[in-house]
């Protein structure tokens, strides 16, 4: 006997919906090389700068060839970045926009995420190759956007956040800085939440590391920019770091946005519980998430899932153990982290759209 499969019924109202809901993704996809291209040129800062603008004229300024600045500000316009007006044939970029485009101190400022996101995604074929292989690819071998951009992203918000806000939310940790404490910041990246705590806290000592050994080099010539004296950086990875010459006894070790970036979580998680001190804090800062996928599902959560698949989980898998516990982890699965490497109190403290922040402790 043979079964014959009933015609789908196609709804061409809801095709045609997702169709243009796709085209203005394309769109999109596009926008975050344009926006790299407007904040490298310097076209944002100089819109905020100079008010409404004709092509000519921008194109003047920022020393660039006009039609490249007439398409990019068509393509501003179209996607609501910059307002056109069609009497004075004049583009504006918006006061609130240029505050997100050009201050990189705000929480709102945008060209990292866009440029660790274009970086990211410059990579693809390697992990389309990576993902029929099962194969991971790491940090340090992607593109310096990447690294430039990740730093550009989360800095902001640790500017905004971390003395004034998750520092206290730990216990009695602020205290233990300003008398004088030794403090690891482990899978650095660039510094920023090292310098900006060392400049914080100038009675205590800070060791930053990470395994990727252009990173620290970056991280030691942003410390000398901002003369920073209370630091130092090491390559080391998180299951091996050490920072003094017994590397044992700090009374903080902070882990940002790189816990879930490891292959092995559980032997970073071991490693810390050796170097701290008894009464000392782990503090783990992760991209926000909930515990279940449906908790994600927001646009927070699809932009960290996209990371996920194509940055974090092959970095981890790149690694000894390849645990990939991926970027939308949750804090349930990073409490069994914490809880095997063996500590035993665990409390999520503070929160931003893009933080969770957790204190763990012997
Ligand atoms: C998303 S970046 C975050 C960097 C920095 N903490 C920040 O917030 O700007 C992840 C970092 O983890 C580092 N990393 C990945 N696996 C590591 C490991 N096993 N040991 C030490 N660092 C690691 C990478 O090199 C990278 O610098």
């Amino acid at each position: 006997m043979s079964i014959t499969a009933e015609p789908t019924q196609i709804d061409t109202d809801k095709l045609m919906s997702f169709v243009f809901r796709a085209v203005d993704e394309v769109g999109a996809t596009l926008n975050a090389a344009l926006v790299v291209m407007g904040d490298k040129l310097g076209y944002y800062r100089d819109l905020a700068e100079h008010g409404p603008s004709t092509p000519a004229q921008l194109a003047e300024r920022t020393q660039t060839a006009e039609p490249y600045a007439r398409e990019w500000l068509n393509a501003q316009a179209a996607g609501g970045y910059v307002t056109y007006d069609p009497g004075t044939k004049r583009y504006t970029l918006p006061a609130e926009h240029a505050l997100a485009m050009t201050d990189p101190d705000s929480p709102a400022f945008l060209p990292g995420f866009f440029q660790i996101a274009l970086g990211t995604v410059h990579d693809t074929q390697h992990i389309v190759d990576a993902a029929r292989s099962g194969a991971g690819f790491g940090w340090h071998e992607h593109e310096t956007d990447v690294h430039v951009g990740c730093e550009r992203f989360f800095r902001p918000s640790y500017h905004a956040n971390l003395i004034e806000s998750w520092i206290p939310a730990l216990d009695g940790v602020r205290e233990k800085l300003e008398r004088g404490a030794l403090v690891a910041d482990v899978g650095c990246g660039h510094g920023a939440s090292t310098i900006l705590l060392a400049e914080a806290f100038p009675n205590s000592t800070f060791v930053g590391s990470d395994y990727h050994a252009e990173s620290i080099t970056t991280a030691q010539d942003r410390a000398a920019e901002a003369g920073v004296h209370n630091v130092r950086f090491e390559v080391a990875s998180a299951q091996e770091f050490r920072g003094i010459p017994d590397g044992t006894g700090y009374d903080l070790v902070a882990m940002f946005d790189c816990l879930h970036d490891m292959g092995d979580p559980v032997g970073a998680a071991r490693h810390v519980r050796e170097v701290i001190a008894d009464d000392g804090t782990w503090m783990i800062v992760e991209p926000m998430a909930g515990d279940r996928v449906e908790d994600n599902l927001n646009p927070v959560g699809r932009a960290y899932y996209g990371f996920s698949t194509l940055l974090c989980t092959p970095s981890s898998l790149s690694q000894d153990v390849g645990l990939a516990l991926g970027t939308q982890a949750g804090p349930a699965r990073i409490r069994d982290v914490t809880s095997a490497g063996g500590f035993t109190q665990f409390r999520s403290v503070a929160e931003t759209p893009f933080n969770r922040v957790i204190e763990a402790r012997p």
